[in-house]
């Protein structure tokens, strides 16, 4: 096995943990979520999620990797080789969602250089659909290929691919300027959005606290959810990266810092969105509630509409919030391909740079589905199951495999022994007890709703393809955690 790579600096390693951490999701996930589900009340469920689930499994995930200094699947294959298609699983999925993770940086690509000219022109919601997705009528209207997304999609993958060529050595680099270009950026945004007309009824919006919302099991499930995927558990990200950490090194203050620094950042991406909605709706003399969006349609359609309005430099604003997108997503993307590649480097003897280019460029090519005119519908279905089923199902097993398997005391000593301070019994309790129960009961209830209403009105075909490339990452991590010789 190669000799084994580490990161340079303590700084440099929080800060790669930070960037997988701080994505897309922390800005136009985490505030629509927050508003739709109990605005202010909100922040008591998703606190608890971060204490009782978030921070326990991240400290679980760099206690396994700095224990075993592996990557997830041999991680768990230390100390249990059948469990290792479950480590192989949280990759696989980590691999899917980074094929369209890269697609919507590609469109950030395209819309940062349409910012110079405000190339979207006076209605920008007439321009992302019809002219610039060109999206057709139903997912299985593919509809040909969309020549601009392809040219983002190779300057992301070309991005992607120097910024891991040697793994930690040059992502402990690159992250010094893509966690802190970003925060920078929304600090200005920030400024910007509070300062502006209309800004203080888009944050009551957001804000006003709705308690009665939290005797409602869905803004639960949304809360753990949302901690999951801010904070990159339960795709071996984590693991990996804790793998490269010095044999002397802290684990437990490093997870505080890193998820406390990801949920300030995403309230603070909370309060830039809200208080620019607000000017939007001030603009248009209606109701916040009425211009509030989230994902794509509030990145490509919202902000332009927003820069539109502004009084002067709109072109710096519209590349500085395009900038802070890619430089947001860049080092989630390359988190997710590198937890993957640290695997297959594990596995097979091939040099880093030639395996990264392999898988990068596969991922490339599965991501060619997503700039089709049908790509919206496919990145949607995909991201459904990935980010919902896959991701929840991976951070399950990884509590049973703890909790049950090796024992969750065993590592909790590891820890503490290491790091600046200690956790008590506590962790234990909600590695064994707390998230398996919390994570099946968020399974159980996303299927029941899922035969209830089938999702976002799709046909039973193309939620079922969507079904069966989850289907076809489970087969995938059987046949990879078989050894044939050793
Ligand atoms: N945490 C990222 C976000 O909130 O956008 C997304 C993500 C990155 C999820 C890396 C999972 C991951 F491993």
């Amino acid at each position: 096995m190669a000799q084994k790579e580490h990161w340079d600096s303590r700084t440099a390693f929080i800060l790669a943990a930070i960037g997988s951490a701080i994505g897309l999701g922390n800005i136009w996930r985490f505030p629509y979520i927050a508003y739709k589900y109990g605005g202010g009340a909100f922040l008591i469920p998703y606190f608890v999620a971060l204490f009782t689930a978030g921070i326990p499994l991240l400290i679980l995930e760099f206690a396994l990797g700095h224990r075993t200094e592996k990557s997830a699947p041999y991680a768990f294959g230390t100390f249990k080789t059948s469990w290792k298609w479950a480590g192989w699983l949280a990759v696989f999925v980590g691999f899917g969602i980074v094929t369209y993770y890269a697609v919507i940086m590609a469109w950030s690509f395209d819309y940062f250089v349409y910012s110079f000219k405000l190339s979207w022109g006076t209605n920008p919601g007439n321009f992302f659909y019809p002219k610039f997705l060109q999206l057709s009528h139903n997912p299985f209207q593919i509809g040909g290929l969309r020549g601009v997304i392809i040219l983002g999609l190779v300057g992301t993958w070309v991005w992607i691919y120097f910024s891991i060529i040697k793994g930690a050595k040059s992502v402990g680099k690159v992250v010094y300027v893509t966690v802190i270009v970003p925060w920078i950026v929304l600090l200005v945004l920030f400024v910007r959005g509070i300062t502006l007309p209309g800004a203080q009824e888009g944050l009551r919006y957001f804000l006003t606290p709705n308690f009665s919302a939290l005797k409602d099991p869905a803004v639960w499930f949304n809360a753990y959810s949302q901690i999951f995927f801010t904070l990159s558990i339960g795709f071996g990200v984590m693991i990996a990266y804790a793998s490269f950490l010095p044999r002397k090194s802290d684990i437990i203050n490093n997870a505080f810092i890193i998820a406390l620094s990801n949920c300030v950042t995403s309230f603070i991406g909370g309060l830039t969105v809200f208080s620019t909605l607000g000017y939007l709706a001030y603009q248009k003399g209606v109701a916040v509630s009425s211009v509030v969006a989230k994902g794509p349609g509030l990145a490509f359609i919202t902000y332009p509409t927003v820069i539109n309005l502004f009084p002067f430099a709109q072109p710096f604003f519209g590349a500085i919030f395009f900038l802070m997108l890619l430089t947001l997503g860049i080092d989630s993307a390359f988190s997710l391909v590198e937890a993957f590649s640290a695997a297959a480097a594990d596995k097979w003897k091939i040099r880093r740079p030639l395996l990264n280019g392999i898988i990068s460029g596969i991922a490339f090519l599965i991501g060619l589905l997503f700039t089709t005119r049908s790509g919206l519908y496919w990145l949607d279905i995909f991201d459904h199951y990935l980010a919902n089923y896959g991701l929840v199902i991976a951070a399950l097993l990884e509590a049973i495999f703890v909790g049950y398997i090796i024992g969750p005391e065993r590592l909790r000593k590891y820890a503490n022994q290491l790091s600046d301070f200690s956790i008590g019994k506590w962790w234990t309790f909600m590695i064994k007890i707390i998230i398996p129960i919390t994570l099946i009961w968020v399974i159980i209830w996303n299927i029941k709703d899922e035969i209830k209403i089938p999702y976002s009105g799709y046909t039973k075909g193309a939620l079922g393809i969507g079904l069966l490339f989850l289907g076809l990452l489970f087969i995938m991590s059987f046949i990879f955690s078989k050894e044939r010789s050793k």
